[in-house]
């Protein structure tokens, strides 16, 4: 048998992180300049039946059956047997690789999850849709992230910008001129868990202060649409600045990420803001070709650990 190769891109959420969970659209694109990689192999010469799952960057080399059910990688494979309706695997080598930050709002348990789930199904035959490769990497999420809203694993596996409202059918966007994006790393790791736990909890504790919080960052995803649609670019800078300060009210930003923020629009970014989780993670800048170069340089200035910059393609 052939080896099998897939890819899938990270992403970053542009608009209505955390008011997401809540119901509230939001607005994310892949990130292609990340990704997340898998190949499988037949392994004749190995032990009958065994799955070996190696991924060096986070120093893993094991059987599948040594593996607990519910770890990330084997989970995936689990579900991609579950949905192909094999009961035993041949013996196979499956490799990963991924060049996205882990724990930091990038997408990188998602993207994973699909490039794993595109790889092995092709190799035992069964190519799966995007939409079975989606549902695979959700469920992977639910075991890490509680409750995901579901716009990690959409976006990654269509890899289209999307609108998305958790519990309906998501929309690709039409993107009517290309901008430019510029992602900094505050190197700080944030399990988006803990971040998304403690918005439950205060909106537990207060919902008539969270509600309007979340309307509001809904409303700015909207107009955020409406924007990119009618080739608007540049009018989104300031929709990023507002749905920080919401961001801050929520308290899923930090000091970190307030330094690069600050640093971005003193370059001249149009706006700013986190992206994902928050707490750690990264942020985003919206650029032009005059101030991507900058915004990068003072990103790194202020402490960024490493920039990525982006084009969201007119589509
Ligand atoms: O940190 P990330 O990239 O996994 O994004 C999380 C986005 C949240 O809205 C905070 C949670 C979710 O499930 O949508």
């Amino acid at each position: 048998m052939p080896a099998f190769a897939a890819s899938a891109p990270g992403k970053i959420i542009l608009f209505g992180e955390h008011a997401v969970v809540y119901s509230r659209p939001a607005i994310a694109v892949p990130v292609n300049m990340v990704r997340a990689r898998a190949a499988v192999m037949a392994n004749p010469a190995g032990p009958p039946g065994q799955v070996q799952i190696r991924a060096d960057d986070i120093g893993l080399d094991s059987p599948l059956d040594a593996l607990p059910y519910d770890h990330p990688l084997a989970l995936a494979v689990h579900l991609v047997a579950e949905q192909i309706h094999v009961e035993r695997l041949p013996a196979l080598r499956l490799q990963i690789t991924s060049t996205i930050p882990i724990a930091s709002g990038l997408g990188s348990g998602a993207a994973v999850t699909t490039a794993i789930a595109r790889a092995l199904s092709a190799f035992l035959g069964h190519p799966l849709t995007d939409e079975q490769v989606s549902a695979i990497a959700y469920r992977v999420d639910q075991e890490y992230h509680g409750q995901p809203s579901g716009i990690d694993n959409t976006t990654i596996a269509y890899a289209q910008p999307i609108f998305f409202i958790r519990g309906q059918p998501f929309e690709r966007l039409c993107v009517g001129q290309p901008f430019s994006i510029i992602i900094g790393n505050t190197g700080i790791a944030s399990p988006t868990s803990a971040a998304v736990g403690d918005v439950r909890k205060a909106w537990l504790a207060n919902p008539d202060r969270l509600e309007p919080i979340f309307d509001e960052i809904g409303s700015i995803a909207r107009q955020a649409r409406k924007f990119i649609e009618d080739g608007l670019p540049e009018r989104l800078g300031p929709l990023m600045n507002h749905n920080q300060a919401l961001l801050q009210d929520l308290d899923v930003s930090s000091p970190e990420l307030d330094r690069l923020i600050a640093a971005a629009r003193s370059a001249g970014a149009a706006g700013a803001k986190l992206c994902g989780g928050g707490r750690g993670g990264n942020m985003i800048a919206l650029v032009t070709p005059e101030t991507a170069q900058p915004v990068a340089d003072a990103l790194r200035q202020a402490g960024a650990v490493n920039t990525i910059t982006t084009t969201i393609e007119k589509t």
